[in-house]
């Protein structure tokens, strides 16, 4: 079932990159093989037993989270829609990044939080859901493919790539205008001239960027700065750090202008 949803995402995405791009497929490789970054450990070395089950179950839980967390979730994003490559991508906020630093401090919320506070706050904002309770199989699940994720990382580091970028100030202010433009001309072919993303046979294929189902107020990524550090690594898809900074921002501030669920 993995296997047949990666498939049809696979083929969608060679024809969007093909349509964007002449480059190879290739070029979709993601970029944090290179030793530049932590690598986490390969798939294949899940253990089997129930360790690894439940680190297997937390990987269907973040690739396919509506269907193996449905009633966590209120839109059609996954948790693999922010963080890339079943969380492994650089500047994505990649787990192996996240699971050496909790539990940590957050001005957010003005206290301490552990590893899952963190996840359900995901929930919540980014999924635009109710948080599992923090001692649910969710989000025990979350935790151990998270722990797996970093195994060999050295903890309490800030490990190069981990969390997201912080863009400098803009030169000029974002403008939105400017950033329709953007959109256009490098976004809409995936996530749609509306921003609504795009499906395949009932499954998310690309995610709506705003509207109904996309991520609510309370999210991360309605910060402009932020959105425009996510965007300048990892958009358009497989072609991360091609905007410039001034692009990034305008566009982070045309896609927050837009219409989404408010801050529950
Ligand atoms: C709409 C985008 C989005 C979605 C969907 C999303 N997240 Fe996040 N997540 C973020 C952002 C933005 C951050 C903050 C990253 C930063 O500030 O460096 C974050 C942070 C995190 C962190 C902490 C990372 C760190 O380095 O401190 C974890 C763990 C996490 N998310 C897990 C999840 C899980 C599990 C799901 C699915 C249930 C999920 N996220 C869904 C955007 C998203
Ligand atoms: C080739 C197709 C493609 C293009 C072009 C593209 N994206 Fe994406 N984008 C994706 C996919 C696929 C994901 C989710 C990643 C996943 O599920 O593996 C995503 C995720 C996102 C997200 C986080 C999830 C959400 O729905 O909010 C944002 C924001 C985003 N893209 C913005 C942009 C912007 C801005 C551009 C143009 C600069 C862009 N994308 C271009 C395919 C694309």
């Amino acid at each position: 079932m993995i296997q047949r949803t990666l498939f049809q995402k696979g083929l969608l995405l060679i024809l969007a990159l093909g349509l964007l791009t002449s480059g190879s497929i290739a070029s979709a490789e993601s970029p944090e093989g290179t030793s530049r970054f932590f690598s986490p450990p390969p798939e294949d070395s899940i253990p089997s037993g129930p360790f690894g089950d439940l680190v297997r179950k937390g990987e269907r839980i973040f690739t396919q989270t509506r269907k193996y967390a449905h009633p966590y979730v209120g839109n059609d994003l996954t948790c693999e829609s922010c963080h890339l490559n079943r969380g492994r991508k650089a500047y994505s906020a990649p787990l192996w990044g996240a699971y050496v630093l909790y539990p940590r401090y957050r001005k957010k919320n003005h206290r301490v939080n552990t590893l899952e506070d963190r996840i359900r706050g995901c929930f919540r904002f980014s999924m635009n859901g109710m948080p599992p309770p923090s001692d649910s199989e969710t989000i025990k699940a979350l935790v151990a493919y998270s722990f797996w994720m970093s195994r060999g990382a050295p903890v309490g580091e800030k490990l190069t790539g981990r969390g997201m970028i912080n863009l400098e100030s803009p030169k000029r202010t974002p403008d939105p205008f400017s950033g329709k433009k953007v959109y256009a001309a490098r976004c809409a072919l995936c996530h749609g001239l509306h921003g609504q993303g795009r499906k395949s046979h009932g499954e998310t294929a690309f995610p709506p960027v705003w509207g109904a189902r996309s991520f609510n107020q309370g999210a991360g990524l309605f910060k402009v700065s932020k959105l425009a550090g996510f965007i300048k690594m990892n958009m358009p898809l497989s072609k991360g750090d091609s905007l410039t900074d001034q692009e990034a921002w305008d566009v982070a501030a045309y896609i927050d202008s837009q219409p989404r669920p408010k801050k529950p």
